[in-house]
């Protein structure tokens, strides 16, 4: 299972050596990496002061489809990117696939009294909405993308009488936020004309439940191995980890809290609104009627198959990502993806970074692997410095327990020696 051996210790490297090495074998050049200016960070955002920054890094290892991937992540939590590196190891390749790539609209009405004509007005003018909901779209509608389906639903609990006509929408590359809500309210005037009222809003829908990506890994027990514990016990454990998460709305937030730990890193590397991809995934995660843990672990044999399935509404062209030129890069460094291409390879990393934390739970805990990480994120928290830094991580991995408190008394013995 070597898996880009050039990378093997990529961690140990100094930054030069880092920046060197993916030069040389991917001709991206972190040095040329221009930062966001003041004055476009000023015209993105309202009261603008300055760029705030966060350790940008990537996990080797990847292999999704068979081709090789180096994943981009903007992080501060000191072990994620070390863990998924870790985990990807274990898999040979990773298997992805997508569904379609298109978003909701709603153009919602309140106390809509006529719900069953509604619904038969909306049906007879759909051709017509369809072409009015185009001509407000031309450039989307030119790439190919642009509305596709206009349709209606009753909506009512308890006598509320709402009414919402949806519209799909293929956004191409872009997130696409923008375009369809200019279409929505283009579509509202008309809508109101046919239904007798205004709308009470016009909105996209961030659950883009229609935009599923999909990542599949099989892997056989014997490389979930420890020093300890047989692979297969391993495999057992966390399957019935996922099966717990599964009943326990405390663990299950803590299980997709992991999964998002690589998908929100790789997001924010690539200029993505997390936010959105946040929402919708925890939605996802609920779509049975309770809050689940979003990805599935069974036995199979000698194989642990895992898989993990969410709407992740990514972009990689439009909005603000084709101006952070961080983002810019990051994308560059994954071979210039197609949207659904890029999500492929979240929802892969989201997969992985699950099995990392699982299997490290399961055996040893996660404290334990990460020592050196979390004693090199007190001793920074301390104050120490880079020289100081090394003995201070030694100092607290020597200790029975670390915290701050430790990390003080040990960062001022060594500043009286
Ligand atoms: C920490 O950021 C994430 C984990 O808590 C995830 C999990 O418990 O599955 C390790």
């Amino acid at each position: 299972m070597a898996k880009n051996p050039l990378y093997t210790g990529f961690y140990r490297l100094d930054l030069a050596d880092r920046f060197r090495l993916l030069k040389e074998t991917t001709n991206q050049d972190a040095h040329a990496l221009h930062h966001l200016e003041a004055s476009i960070g000023n015209q993105m955002i309202e009261n603008y002061l300055f760029n705030y920054e966060l350790p940008f890094g990537i996990a080797p290892n990847f292999t999704i489809n068979h081709k090789d991937y180096l994943i981009p992540l903007a992080i501060e939590e000191p072990s994620v990117i070390a863990a998924l590196s870790n985990a990807a190891k274990l898999v040979d390749s990773i298997t992805t696939s997508y569904g379609q790539r298109l978003i909701t609209g709603q153009i919602i009405f309140a106390n809509l009294d006529i719900q069953v004509e509604g619904r038969k007005i909306i049906q007879a003018h759909q051709e017509e909405l369809l072409a009015l909901a185009k001509e407000a779209s031309p450039s989307m509608v030119s790439r190919g993308g642009g509305p596709t389906e206009i349709w209606s639903k009753q909506v009512n609990q308890a006598g509320d009488n709402f009414f919402t006509v949806y519209l799909s929408f293929n956004p191409c590359d872009a997130m696409g936020a923008n375009a369809i809500n200019t279409v929505l309210e283009n579509l509202a005037p008309r809508l109101t004309e046919l239904l007798g009222q205004a709308p009470l809003m016009s909105i996209l829908s961030n659950y883009s439940e229609q935009a599923l990506a999909t990542a599949e890994v099989i892997i056989p027990v014997e490389r979930l191995a420890t020093d300890s514990l047989k692979g297969q016990i391993v495999a057992e454990k966390i399957v019935v980890a996922t099966s717990y998460a599964n009943l326990d709305i405390y663990r299950a937030t803590t299980h997709n809290k992991g999964i998002m730990n690589g998908i929100d890193g790789l997001a924010l590397a690539t200029g993505n609104d997390w936010r959105a991809i946040e929402a919708a995934s925890h939605a996802y995660a609920s779509r049975k009627g309770g809050y689940r843990a979003m990805s599935e672990w069974q036995l199979d044999g000698s194989d642990l198959k895992g898989r993990l399935s969410l709407p992740l509404p990514v972009a990689t062209v439009g909005g603000t990502l084709s101006i952070q030129p961080q983002a810019q890069w990051a994308l560059s460094l994954l071979g210039q993806p197609s949207a659904s291409q890029l999500a492929e390879i979240m929802v892969a990393v989201g997969l992985i970074q699950n099995l990392a934390a699982l299997k490290a739970l399961v055996t040893e805990g996660i404290q334990k692997g990460h020592m050196r990480m979390q004693a090199r994120s007190l001793a920074l928290q301390v104050g120490a410095s880079v020289e100081e830094l090394p003995e201070l991580v030694d100092y607290l991995i020597k200790q029975s327990f670390m915290n701050r408190q430790k990390a003080h008394e040990g960062l001022e013995l060594i500043r009286k020696l």
